[in-house]
């Protein structure tokens, strides 16, 4: 297969292209290259979709991948540039218009161009893209709405922040939220399945997400992978919530000392922590307002071929990324040191 990936030099287009290239297709990368370099047995075509596309005008594809993050006209100008049996176009589930519970309902289109990067115009430019794409390919489209992607290479600090964080022990502030769902999805699992479905021309459009997990037992898989010295009797007794930092008993903790400690979510938003990611948050912790995307149902693309591995997997590789990248590095994601070193002198906790 010749396959055209727009994109291929950093985290999930890469992968898609690594597994491609790996499989013996023909891959050729469409991007700028300032990200990174493409994987071993693709070619780079430089691009920068910012001025055009006309170093592919007129190629011929057997499939094209698309993970235009946020531009109706770069998508539009792609369609227009290049002709494709098949046309898989990476979206978001952010297109949906329900925050709160899993809904159908999708936003607004939006194909003016905009610097305003909120979620919600992020998930309408994709709505436009979507649209774009299905107009001009109709049923040899397929459409990918991935919720969070984790694993090899991911940049974005999110699941890599609980890998990085539970592999240094010590009391680890987490959000008090244990049953909160959440969901993620290993990005080889994602791109390998991808490129099956380009193989087998599958179209149609899938919500990308894993198993709906509870967020305190990912984070306990997480530690569990990453931090060999937590043990199954590492959890202490229940400290009364009101009390503020209490000392993990010396008897709980493995020999490195790792324990789960939990704030409550109307303290840590009153101390101003950010949920899911950003400076000073505690990522993959959902507002109330935004549990509909973690709880996205994803049996159609399991249905569709779509295989996940065990998150202490993930864990493990997304700790090697994260030092790859340095665990010192000012991240975009998570709580600095001494955040939660004030979190815990400050607030009231308890050791999960
Ligand atoms: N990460 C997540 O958790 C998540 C969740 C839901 C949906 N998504 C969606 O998944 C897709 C992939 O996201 P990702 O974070 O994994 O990104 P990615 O695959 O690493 O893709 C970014 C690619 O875009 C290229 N690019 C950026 N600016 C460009 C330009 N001006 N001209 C040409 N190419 C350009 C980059 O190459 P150069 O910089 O080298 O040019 C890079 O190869 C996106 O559509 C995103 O909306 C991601």
């Amino acid at each position: 297969m010749r396959l055209l990936v727009l994109g291929g030099t950093e985290f999930l287009s890469y992968a898609v292209a690594d597994d491609a290239a790996r499989r013996g297709h023909e891959v050729v990368c469409a991007a700028r290259g300032v990200s990174g370099t493409v994987p071993a047995g693709a070619r780079l075509v430089r691009v920068d979709r910012e001025v055009g596309v006309e170093p592919l005008a007129g190629e011929r594809f057997d499939a094209v991948v698309d993970v235009a993050r946020m531009s109706y006209r770069w998508v539009r100008d792609a369609l227009a540039a290049v002709r494709a049996d098949h046309w898989t176009f990476v979206s978001t589930i952010n297109v949906y218009k329900d925050t709160a519970v899993p809904g159908p309902e999708l936003l607004e289109p939006i194909t003016e161009e905009t610097s305003d990067n909120s979620p919600e115009v992020y998930g309408g430019v994709k709505v436009a893209s979507e649209n774009a794409v299905l107009d001009a390919l109709g049923d040899r489209a397929l459409i990918v709405r991935p919720g969070l992607i984790t694993g090899a290479r991911d940049v974005h600090d999110r699941f890599g922040y609980w890998a990085n964080r539970l592999s240094r022990g010590g009391r680890v502030v987490v959000p008090d939220v244990p049953a909160q769902p959440i969901q993620q999805i290993d990005v080889l699992d994602l791109a390998g399945w991808i490129v099956d479905s380009a193989e087998r021309r599958t179209t149609g459009i899938f919500d990308a997400v894993g198993p709906v997990l509870q967020l305190g037992a990912l984070l306990g898989e997480i530690a569990e992978a990453v931090a060999p010295e937590v043990r199954s009797d590492s959890v202490g007794p229940e400290v009364p919530s009101d009390s503020v930092g209490p000392e993990v008993p010396s008897d709980s903790v493995g020999p490195e000392g790792t324990a789960l400690v939990g704030i409550a979510p109307e303290h840590l938003v009153e101390a101003g922590v950010a949920h899911w990611a950003g400076p000073k948050s505690l990522p993959l912790w959902a507002p109330d307002t935004h549990q509909g995307f973690v709880s996205r149902d994803g049996s159609a693309i399991v249905a569709a071929g779509l295989r996940t591995r065990p998150v202490a997997e993930t864990a493990r590789v997304a700790l090697d990324t994260e030092r790859g990248l340095g665990v010192d590095r000012e991240r975009k994601a998570g709580l600095t040191a001494e955040e939660e070193a004030e979190l815990l002198a400050t607030l009231p906790h308890r050791i999960w």
